[in-house]
């Protein structure tokens, strides 16, 4: 691994921006070995060589893994009934540590997922606590009287659709589900809840690993009191109220524990050498004010972090995403703070899909590789894989189900095989797949990619060894780049005032030329044609949806800055 000099040691929790980028793998898509159609640890430990070291592999430092503990998989996964366990539908434990080994000897990080805010309802401490109202778990989730004519305790709305609360007969009692209601929500309050949440926490430090995802974390702390959540704005009474967004969810959600709490998990991780916790939130405007996102970098700096998921909802426009990235660096302190860009996920559409195209996602691929922190790069998007067509008949995501809306899609379309090459299945699987592979696969694969040098993932690629190479891409300081002309997002970044490269990016299907305050070589473009170059007063030309990474020839880069 190469080595930062001490002068541009980062604080602690930016000891992570020595890595290049975070790389998810959703487990039961990725490669399957032993046939079932799902994907498995095996599978991983076959596809490091792709992952990282290989002959053309991709050269990510890190992986994160989509929950793989025994579960029902009502939520793939999200619903875990053992936390200290991997399900057999994807190996054993000592197929995990082997596959940590592995993933080190390589100088692969890896980063497991960790859901603090509900269990299964078939975890053995909710089959006790819903077995009377005096066991020794009873405490540990939320149980409530219904209300006087039996109606639930309030109004709080499950994320995934209707009441929030479950009627259980055999306790005569409602329980409280944030998610589905196989996924009842855990009672933070209960200190002994807390207690073997860090147990879980220390169980996977010690086989080794190196961070957790944190999810759903705004929810482990609500008003004790349950009050009513408010109606939203643009409801008139309780009547109105039919979706999650009618309501503002002020009590269930956010409250004074949160951060308490989550110091308590980053604690114990603190207490390990050189690990991270990284808490699904981001700022949505609802209930979570500015302070309040900048909240979970104070919980533990040396060690945690949010996610930036801004990039999940932002359009498609130089407007808005310089204004997104532009203003999130502005409100952190680029010193202490490392930005986490995420710009797709298993629960949101695809970039190829959601940005419009091939085009459209090597300029997003060229911005978030060149942007601060450790980005994150979501299983496929490296070769450019759009989300795939489900048919009703084939839908797994039950969320989709429980939203009630026959409308709905799911999140199954994101959540479609690896295609690895142009063989049955994609090369995923010898059986058929949980879920269909995209019929493009046969042209959009690893196979075809690795072989065309401008293809998708050559970019990838590309992209990636510039990170490894040069911090300034990873920690270096970021400055927008003013007057650049309408449709085009430019920004420098820079080490020491001495060392700058640029980035230029045309959100438009035209041509658009910019000055930029030096010339200087291209070390990348996302076209995969001949780049023009720069003329030696800076003007470049770039093509419709082009995009180019420019070291400034006043102040060249040398490697590891
Ligand atoms: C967020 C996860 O990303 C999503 O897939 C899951 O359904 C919910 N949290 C509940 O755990």
């Amino acid at each position: 691994m190469k080595k930062i000099s001490e002068t541009s040691r980062p604080a602690a929790n930016k000891r992570w921006t020595e890595f290049n980028a975070l790389y998810q793998i959703y487990p039961r898509s990725f490669m399957d070995t032993n046939g079932d159609g799902v994907g498995d640890l095996r599978g991983v430990i076959d596809k490091l060589d792709y992952l990282k070291g290989g002959e053309n592999s991709l050269g990510v430092d890190a992986i994160w893994f989509s929950p793989f503990y025994p579960s029902p998989q009502a939520d793939m996964g999200y619903d875990v009934s053992e936390y200290c366990d991997i399900d057999s539908l994807y190996g054993s434990l000592d197929d995990f540590k082997e596959l940590v080994e592995k993933a080190h000897q390589r100088d692969i990080k890896v980063m497991v997922d960790f859901v603090p805010n509900h269990t299964s309802d078939q975890h053995a401490w909710f089959v006790e606590s819903s077995s009377s109202r005096d066991n020794d778990k009873s405490d540990f989730y939320t149980w409530r009287d219904a209300r006087a004519d039996g109606s639930p305790p309030n109004n709080w709305l499950s994320i995934f659709g209707g009441s929030a609360w479950q009627w259980h007969e055999g306790r005569q009692q409602y329980y409280l589900h944030t998610f589905l209601k196989e996924q009842p929500d855990l009672n933070w309050d209960n200190p002994a809840v807390r207690q073997e949440m860090k147990c879980v926490l220390k169980f996977w430090l010690d086989l080794g690993v190196d961070g957790f995802r944190a999810d759903a974390v705004r929810w482990i702390s609500k008003d004790p009191e349950l009050r009513d959540d408010p109606l939203a704005p643009h409801c008139r009474d309780e009547k109105s109220v039919k979706s999650f967004e009618d309501l503002q969810h002020k009590y269930s959600r956010f409250w004074e524990n949160l951060f308490p709490y989550l110091r308590e998990l980053t604690d114990v991780v603190a207490s390990y050498e050189n690990r991270i916790m990284i808490f699904e939130d981001y700022p949505d405007g609802n209930y979570s004010t500015k302070e309040q996102y900048l909240g979970f970098y104070g919980v533990n700096p040396e060690v945690s972090m949010p996610f930036n998921f801004e990039g999940l909802g932002a359009k498609f426009s130089a407007e808005s995403l310089s204004t997104m990235v532009n203003e999130f660096q502005g409100m952190i302190n680029p010193d202490v703070h490392t930005p986490v860009y995420c710009f797709s996920n298993h629960d949101q559409p695809r970039i190829a899909t959601r940005f419009g195209g091939e085009e459209q996602a090597r300029l997003i691929a060229l911005m978030q590789l060149t942007l601060p922190g450790l980005p994150v790069v979501y299983y496929g998007d490296e070769i450019g894989m759009a989300n795939a067509p489900i048919r009703f008949e084939e839908i797994q995501d039950k969320s989709v189900f429980s939203h009630g809306n026959d409308e709905a899609v799911g999140r199954d379309p994101e959540r479609t095989p690896m295609q690895w090459d142009g063989a049955k299945n994609a090369g995923f699987s010898g059986a058929k797949p949980w879920l269909p592979v995209n019929p493009v696969s046969k042209k959009v694969n690893v196979a075809v990619q690795q072989h065309e040098p401008d293809s998708f993932l050559a970019l990838y690629q590309r992209l990636l060894k510039l990170r490894d190479k040069y911090a300034i891409l990873r920690m270096g300081e970021y400055e927008p780049l003013s007057d650049v002309g309408e449709d085009v997002f430019a920004y420098a970044r820079w080490i020491n005032k001495d060392q700058h490269v640029f980035v230029a990016l045309n959100f438009s299907n035209e041509a658009r030329r910019v000055n930029l305050p030096h010339s200087g070589n291209v070390l990348c473009a996302t076209h995969p044609v001949d780049y023009p170059g720069i003329s030696a007063d800076g003007v470049v030309e770039l093509r419709s949806f082009e995009g180019v990474l420019v070291e400034c020839c006043e102040h060249r880069i040398a490697a590891d800055y």
